[in-house]
């Protein structure tokens, strides 16, 4: 009788999804099992104050990168901080480009579909006039900036390295995205 209860016992922390080891995780991903499920865990505290965390992305970007306002039609005028920190639009704005970021961050457990996802998004901006590809890895800092200003004390240093893996992944894969439309353009492939 103990013997079956301890062999219930071991099999039901056998079934603990916290007791087995995670999944090996898709080898084109840049993160381990482990750390993408860090990565999710920790983006919830983002995505609980994605708006604001969008603004201060956006706010750091130009003013670390005063020569990109002017590529946004809706609030290029916004010249002064606090115009920015109280524009409806540009709050909009980073909110749009947050929830693109939230959609490939949960794409990571599915490669195929992060990959389709993210590039299409990429492609998109050959429709932005003035916009160079260069211009995505601009916000990796900000981003990172604004992260470590909404998590706080969440921000650890095994958190950071895991943000910076993500968003530069992220940006390599819009770069690419970018030039993959301009060489269907070019072919004549274009679906759009
Ligand atoms: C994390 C990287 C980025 C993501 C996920 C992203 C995403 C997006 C999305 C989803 C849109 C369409 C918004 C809409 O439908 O209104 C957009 C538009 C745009 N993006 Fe990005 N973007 C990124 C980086 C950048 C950077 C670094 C710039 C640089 C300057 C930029 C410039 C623009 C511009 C000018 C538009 C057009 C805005 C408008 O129509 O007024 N993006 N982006």
């Amino acid at each position: 009788m103990g013997c079956k209860l301890s062999q219930l016992a071991a099999s039901e922390l056998n079934n603990d999804p916290f007791e087995r080891p995670p999944p090996p995780s898709d080898p084109r991903s840049p993160l381990t099992a482990k750390q993408q499920y860090c990565m999710l865990a920790s983006w919830k505290g983002i995505f609980r104050q994605i708006e604001k965390t969008g603004i201060i992305l956006f706010v750091k970007l130009f003013q670390e990168n005063e020569d990109l306002l002017h590529l946004f039609e809706d609030f290029r005028h916004l010249r002064t901080i606090e115009a920015q920190v109280g524009s409806a639009e540009l709050a909009e704005h980073a909110t749009k480009v947050m929830h693109t970021l939230d959609e490939g961050i949960k794409g990571l457990n599915d490669m195929d579909a992060f990959f389709a996802y993210v590039r299409h998004v990429g492609g998109t901006h050959r429709q932005v006039p003035g916009f160079v590809p260069e211009n995505f890895m601009k916000i990796e800092q900000p981003f990172l900036e604004a992260a470590k200003m909404t998590l706080g004390d969440r921000y650890t240093p095994n958190i950071e390295n895991i943000y910076k893996i993500t968003i530069r992944f992220i940006l390599e894969n819009l770069v690419k995205g970018y030039e993959e439309a301009g060489k269907e353009k070019e072919n004549g492939t274009s679906q759009t």
